[in-house]
């Protein structure tokens, strides 16, 4: 591949790139002045560009008066411009931290392109500056090597996944940002529409509907590298604006799906440099809660959670025994290495229980010495206590921690301490751990709203062998679905869609949306399947979520270039602003 990095540009080479090899040349350098030092006449000036560092000599003897009282004022990211000869360092002066570190550049022209005021943080790798800092000043954070690495590996990501399904006979295509509202759970963003007073449109929390609509639309193999938008509330892996890769496929059944996006996702880790084994481990999704309490776990370490409610029924504890009596589960978590933790640390993990639902955190401690704490022991008869322990396998040195309660909190309240303890335990994830989590109910019910709700989508295919069961036992139907998981992160998730307008309109009723509204927000969605829709089915991956695990790390803040704060502001810009009274009467709009 031609090497384009130093053409049409005012260098000759990068800063990263001048070896031993090439002692002797003549080069050309532009960057930012990171550190300079004067040492007894010499300006030294380390020069950044994105490739790297380069080191600057500045001799007095080599470049015009002019030119070294310049470099005698080089400040931090002033904009350089420096032509000189590589040269070996001297004896003793080889760096072997710096990938240039055994050669530099002495100057015999120095040109100050831009100079720079004190910039507000040090431009460097490993540096504490406050995140909101870094936001405001995003531009000169993205100097920073680290963040250069990063929005590179996006990219590298996401021209692999192009490329594989380019390869594979995809064709990209562009779906509307001003758009309607789909159901994806989340908040819209609307804009007001100026022809159409009193109108708004929303901007998509996915392209789904417009991707099935592709599908009726004979386009067979679509993707999208998607912006995609949802008011919620934010976390380390959410943002308001997030990026999906968006893939759709007509004539197909779920383990075309699935296959497809293994190959294209064994293609992907490789251009990222990571190894992993294929095919992936498929889990049902009621094994995933039953075994982890959630449906995206992280399967790199054990601490599993423990089912005790046969064991504990009607037992002399009573909080246990009226869990089970009121339908409950009791199940526990084995926490090897936390057995002689002080009273007070365990309890404090029950902070993490109480935030997850849960209303009270039941332990038991075994000292490595081999004695037993618990405030709970003391109810238990013999018997059930020694099934209890054989169940857990404790051993000396283990902490047990019990929930009891329904099934849902027990799953969220255990889940939660399982991922904590294994960070207070510093337990061992290594690599990256993929697997698909398969089969998801159909529909689940929402307390808050007193209804029924599709888990997925609502456009996600009953198992076929569910289909009589939608009116009369939602909770018992399955659908083709299935979630991609990755180092305990939901990366994707898709499904076989509804390809025929009758479930549609019935998955939609069990939904609780009325006919009137069928026919008002779904209405070109059930004509489409009923003008000959192809079986189809598809899978949006996060693309922020992948890059920031292949990048190690743990917010998508750092792999995107313009991120939000969590209360979904820009610092930079001050985006969202006011905008002028003119403006609102525009749009038909008054604020409060
Ligand atoms: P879903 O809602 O599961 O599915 O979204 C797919 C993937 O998008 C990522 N994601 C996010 N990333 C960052 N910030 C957010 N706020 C955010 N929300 C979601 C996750 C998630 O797995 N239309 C369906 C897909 C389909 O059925 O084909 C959909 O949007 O990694
Ligand atoms: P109590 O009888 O409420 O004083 O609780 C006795 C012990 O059981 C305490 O350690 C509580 O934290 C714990 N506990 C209470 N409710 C639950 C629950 N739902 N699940 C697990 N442990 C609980």
């Amino acid at each position: 591949m031609t090497d384009f990095t130093n053409e049409y540009c005012m260098h000759t080479a990068t800063c990263g790139q001048l070896r031993l090899a090439n002692v002797g040349a003549e080069v050309t350098l532009t960057g930012w002045a990171w550190h300079t030092r004067d040492h007894g006449g010499l300006i030294f000036c380390d020069l950044r560009d994105r490739a790297g560092y380069t080191q600057v000599v500045v001799d007095p003897d080599c470049v015009s008066p002019e030119e070294f009282a310049a470099a005698e004022h080089f400040a931090r990211e002033d904009v350089l411009q420096i032509t000189g000869t590589v040269r070996a360092r001297g004896e003793g002066m080889v760096n072997p931290n710096m990938v240039t570190g055994e050669i530099e550049v002495l100057a015999s022209a120095v040109k100050v392109l831009n100079k720079s005021v004190t910039p507000p943080f040090s431009i460097e790798d490993g540096i504490e500056t406050d995140e909101t800092t870094r936001m405001k000043w995003r531009y000169l954070d993205l100097r920073r090597p680290e963040m250069y690495a990063n929005i590179k590996l996006r990219h590298v990501v996401a021209q692999a996944l192009r490329k594989a399904l380019n390869e594979r006979d995809f064709v990209e295509v562009e779906t509307p940002i001003l758009a309607n509202s789909t159901p994806e759970g989340a908040r819209d963003y609307i804009v007001p529409s100026r022809p159409n007073p009193g109108k708004f449109y929303a901007l998509p929390q996915s392209p789904q509907q417009f991707k099935q609509m592709l599908m009726c639309g004979g386009i067979e193999r679509y993707y999208q590298i998607a912006r995609c938008f949802r008011d919620e509330d934010l976390r380390a892996d959410r943002q308001p604006e997030f990026t999906q890769v968006d893939v759709e496929m007509s004539f197909v059944q779920g383990d075309d799906v699935i296959n497809l996006m293994e190959d294209v996702m064994k293609e992907v880790l490789e251009a990222a440099g990571v190894e992993h084994e294929f095919p992936l481990p498929r889990m049902q999704y009621s094994e995933a809660m039953s075994r982890y309490g959630c449906d995206r776990p992280d399967t790199r370490f054990g601490m599993e959670l423990v089912d005790l409610t046969d064991i504990v029924r009607g037992c002399g504890f009573g909080v246990f025994a009226k869990a089970v009596e009121a339908g409950g589960v009791v199940k526990a978590i084995n926490c090897r290495g936390a057995g002689d933790w002080s009273r007070g640390e365990v309890e404090k993990m029950a902070e993490v229980a109480a935030e997850n639902g849960a209303k009270g955190m039941a332990w038991i401690a075994f000292t490595s010495d081999g004695s037993e704490k618990s405030p709970i022991i003391k109810f238990f008869e013999e018997e059930t206590y020694a099934q209890l322990k054989a169940a857990t396998d404790a051993q000396p040195g283990d902490l047990l921690l019990f929930a009891a309660d329904k099934p849902a909190t027990v799953a969220a309240v255990l889940s939660a301490l399982r991922l904590a303890m294994a960070e207070k335990l510093n337990v061992p994830r290594p690599g990256h751990n993929l697997l698909w989590v398969v089969n998801f109910p159909m529909f689940k019910y929402d307390e808050d709203e007193g209804k029924y709700a599709a888990e997925h989508h609502p456009f996600t295919h009953v198992l076929d062998e569910d289909l009589d069961k939608i009116e009369d036992a939602p909770l018992e139907c399955g659908s083709y679905s299935y979630d991609i998981v990755m180092d305990g992160f939901e990366l994707g998730g898709g499904s076989i869609r509804i390809h025929n307008a009758e479930e549609q309109k019935r998955v939609l009723r069990r939904c609780g949306v009325s006919e009137e509204d069928i026919d008002a927000k779904f209405g070109h969605l059930i004509r489409a399947l009923e003008l000959g829709a192809p079986p189809h089915g598809g899978i949006a991956l996060g693309l922020d979520r992948l890059v920031m695990l292949l990048a190690g790390k743990q917010s998508i803040r750092d792999v995107i270039a313009f991120p939000k704060t969590s209360s979904a502001s820009d610092p930079m810009t001050g985006a969202p602003n006011a905008v002028t009274a003119r403006q609102l009467k525009e749009v038909s709009l008054r604020t409060l």
